[in-house]
């Protein structure tokens, strides 16, 4: 009996567990109709298939977005350099964070079975101007270079991947996807619960408040 109920007990921390890993329905990127966020379709209700697709994906992660970007201006000051191209991770953000509405002006490569494969329909609120990062790399946090490669000796205040990882409490595979530095490198795209069971503001990995996210990376 008690030790059937610890079960039932440990499984349902388990289950509590795994639904405050991360709940994308809860931040701006659930554009499902049901959604409380402005930015949002008209017609579908399924949350994931804004970004993926489980079939018919020719790029990971199952990528249902059918777009390519042009051509980014790269990061690159007397002090640091990021590689001459985007990493194929950070490209994905671009899909919507183009400019003002790339968000619902760009089509899916599979459409709802739900809807008999109509196209999705959008409300028409233009991202706002920070969240129009554009192609110009050059004025923002470098992204697009690789980790397992880098300069330690140059930088030696930046901390190593592992200890980022622990820092964050992410696991380092996700931080850096293939080694590289990405765009999700301080943003968890499906947004990450933190402590008191919401989710980070501005879908960081850890808040930002009293700078901590930066002193993840930096020992300044
Ligand atoms: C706004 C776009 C967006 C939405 C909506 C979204 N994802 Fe993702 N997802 C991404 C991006 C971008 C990546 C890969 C890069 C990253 O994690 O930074 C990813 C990666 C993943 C991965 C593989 C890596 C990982 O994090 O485990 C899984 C699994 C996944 N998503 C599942 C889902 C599911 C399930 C939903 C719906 C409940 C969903 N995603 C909704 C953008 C999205
Ligand atoms: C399917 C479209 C889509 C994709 C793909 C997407 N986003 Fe977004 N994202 C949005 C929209 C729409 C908003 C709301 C814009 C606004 O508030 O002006 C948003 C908002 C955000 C915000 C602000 C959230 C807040 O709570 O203020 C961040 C940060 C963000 N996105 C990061 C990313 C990153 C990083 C990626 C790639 C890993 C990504 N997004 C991919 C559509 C997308
Ligand atoms: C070094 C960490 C870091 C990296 C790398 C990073 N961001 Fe951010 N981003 C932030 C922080 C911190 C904020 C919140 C700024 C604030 O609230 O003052 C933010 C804000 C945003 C916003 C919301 C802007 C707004 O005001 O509505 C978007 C969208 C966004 N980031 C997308 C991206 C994309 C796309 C990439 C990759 C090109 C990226 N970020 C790379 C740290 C980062
Ligand atoms: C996930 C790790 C990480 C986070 C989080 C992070 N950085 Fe960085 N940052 C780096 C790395 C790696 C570099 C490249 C090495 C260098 O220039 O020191 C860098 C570079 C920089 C540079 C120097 C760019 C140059 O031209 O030399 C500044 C300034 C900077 N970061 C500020 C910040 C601020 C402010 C925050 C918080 C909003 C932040 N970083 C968050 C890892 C991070």
């Amino acid at each position: 009996m008690k030790k059937a109920f610890l079960v039932v007990v440990a499984l349902a921390v388990m289950v509590a567990m795994a639904y405050a890993a991360a709940d994308v329905r809860n931040t701006k990127h659930n554009l499902a109709k049901q959604a409380a966020s402005v930015y949002k379709s008209t017609n579908y209700s399924e949350v994931c298939i804004f970004c993926h697709t489980p079939h018919a994906a020719p790029a990971w992660p199952l990528w249902n977005r059918n777009y390519t970007p042009g051509t980014f201006i790269m990061y690159s000051t007397v002090t640091f350099k990021a590689d001459a191209s985007l990493d194929e991770t950070s490209k994905l953000c671009f899909s919507c964070h183009q400019n003002a509405n790339t968000w619902s002006a760009t089509p899916l490569l599979n459409n709802s079975n739900l809807l008999n494969n109509a196209a999705p329909t959008f409300n028409h609120v233009n991202m706002t101007y920070n969240a129009a990062i554009g192609l110009n790399l050059k004025d923002d946090h470098p992204v697009g270079f690789n980790m397992q490669t880098f300069n330690y000796t140059k930088y030696p205040e930046i901390y190593s991947m592992a200890q980022i990882a622990a820092n964050l409490g992410d696991p380092q595979a996700d931080i850096f996807p293939g080694g590289m530095f990405t765009c999700g490198s301080c943003h968890d795209v499906h947004g990450k619960v933190g402590t008191g069971g919401t989710v980070i503001p501005v879908l960081l990995r850890r808040s930002n408040a009293s700078s901590l996210l930066c002193l993840a990376c930096h020992a300044k």
